[in-house]
């Protein structure tokens, strides 16, 4: 039984991290930068039209402000985890430190699940958009490449969807690590176009096009809700970063508080503005934010902000991509999983079969499984993640009372308690389907632990 919680020492991963050390040179700034480049991108660009035209109507305001409260409540948490265990890793490595191996690596099995879909997602978004920019100089793909067969439009497989992810993989696998300033010209390039699509777009609203305001109910605000949770999914990817800031303590939970605070106000500015400028009920498109614009007839800035939309899209492609292989090679390395998944090319010095693994998985699923499937599971996965670890906030205050922490949720256990409930809420306005897909997943999990992952643990064998 006890071998189930057994944890790794937080001094002694310290320690480690300590002798190799990365060079320390992000600040709160670089770090929020980090942050809206992993969120901004296949949310706010795509999903965005279906939500506005099947669940919430000119309402996708409300399900936004929703989201991003849930959001910020799990943040809070979130930055209280990664402020008192500051090394590189995820809530895998923490939850390994404090909770022990059996929560770990369930959890770390759900972040997988979590990125590796997401990688699919994102790519799919890509994909709308590269047609979309396409189409701006009357080139058409064939229908059966360019949409997996359960979105509804004809498909057969999504091609660029699977494209993009190869490319990316090719990249990654050659250790082409995205750089803070590739990502810096990649925000500035995706905020542009998005504060171009506000200024521009609200000459074009028309007060109409907002009645009626709740069109599905309450319902389906709290549906769309869960649905475009989706947009904000990657400010836990500043708390990766946490070996090469430095001052991680204070600006980690900075930049997770501040790029959140930054794409909730963007996110509520064009969900007003697509759904004054395009009755909802047109809105079940692929790339709204660029169908809005052309919609207005203003056909130049669409084919801006289509590739400004495809150069965001890529960075945010690159981040869960990149920790998905992260974690699974960390959970490798543990002996958790396979060790294939760890082994370092010796040219290269990457996770180079792991990334080929992984890119691979992620494009197939890309080609076939349409956009708004995947985001469901992907928010199932990651709201279970966030429940799991406002809830560990308040285990933890309980058993490492003394635990350095240099930020701390406040009201605690109250405010973790309502993360948690506030979670577990978005859950279950999912489909049941999803639901069905994830218990399948984390099924898997328990086997994989119990009849693998158990013996071969290093902590184990140590
Ligand atoms: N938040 C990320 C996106 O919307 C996953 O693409």
């Amino acid at each position: 039984m006890n071998s189930l919680f057994r944890k790794k020492s937080i001094t002694e991963m310290v320690k480690q991290s300590e002798q190799k050390s990365l060079d320390r040179t992000m600040g709160a700034f670089d770090l929020t930068l980090l942050g809206i480049g992993a969120i901004v991108g296949t949310g706010i660009f795509v999903l965005t039209g279906v939500v506005a035209a099947e669940a919430a109507g000119p309402a996708l305001i409300l399900s936004f402000i929703l989201s991003g409260i849930a959001c910020a409540l799990a943040a809070f948490c979130y930055a209280e985890f990664a402020s008192s265990v500051p090394i590189s890793g995820s809530v895998y490595t923490y939850t390994y430190a404090t909770l022990g191996e059996l929560f770990a690596f369930l959890i770390g099995w759900d972040l997988m699940l979590e990125y590796l879909l997401a990688t699919s997602a994102v790519a799919t978004g890509w994909s709308a958009y590269f047609q979309s920019l396409l189409a701006g100089f009357d080139i058409a793909l064939p229908e059966v490449i360019t949409s997996a067969p359960g979105a509804g439009k004809g498909g057969l497989i999504d091609l660029p969807a699977v494209f993009i992810i190869f490319l990316i993989t090719a990249l990654l696998s050659k250790g082409i690590k995205e750089s803070t300033r590739v990502n810096n010209i990649m925000v500035f390039v995706k905020l542009a176009v998005i504060v171009a699509f506000i200024i521009a777009g609200v000459w074009y609203v028309k007060p109409a096009n907002w009645t009626p305001f709740v069109p599905f109910g309450f319902d389906g605000i709290v549906t769309g809700a869960a649905t475009v949770f989706f947009a904000y999914i990657g400010f836990d990817a500043v708390a990766t970063a946490a070996e090469e800031v430095k001052r991680p303590q204070r600006d980690v939970p900075i930049g997770i508080i501040a790029s959140l605070t930054v794409c909730t106000i963007l996110y509520i500015a064009v969900s007003l503005i697509l759904t004054g400028m395009v009755p909802y009920t047109e809105l079940n498109v692929a790339d709204p934010v660029s169908f809005a614009l052309h919609y207005v007839g203003q056909n130049t800035l669409a084919g801006f902000v289509s590739v400004g939309a495809i150069a965001g899209i890529t960075t945010v492609l690159l981040v869960m991509m990149y920790a998905q292989v992260r974690i699974s090679f960390a959970m490798s390395r543990d002996g958790l999983l396979p060790s294939v998944l760890s082994s370092v090319h010796s040219v290269f010095k990457t996770p180079f079969k792991n990334t080929w693994i992984t890119g691979s998985v992620a494009a197939a699923i890309a080609g076939f499984v349409d956009l708004t499937t995947l985001a469901h599971l992907v928010n199932l996965g990651t709201l279970a993640a966030f429940t799991l670890i406002s809830i560990a906030v308040i285990v933890l205050r309980k058993t490492h009372p003394n635990l350095e922490r240099a930020f701390k949720v406040p009201f605690v256990p109250v405010f973790p308690a309502i993360s948690a409930l506030f979670c577990i809420y978005l859950m279950t306005s999912l489909p049941g389907i999803t639901w069905t897909a994830f218990f399948i997943w984390i099924s898997i999990g328990t086997i994989i632990y119990f009849v693998y992952a158990r013996k071969n643990s290093k902590l184990a064998k140590e």
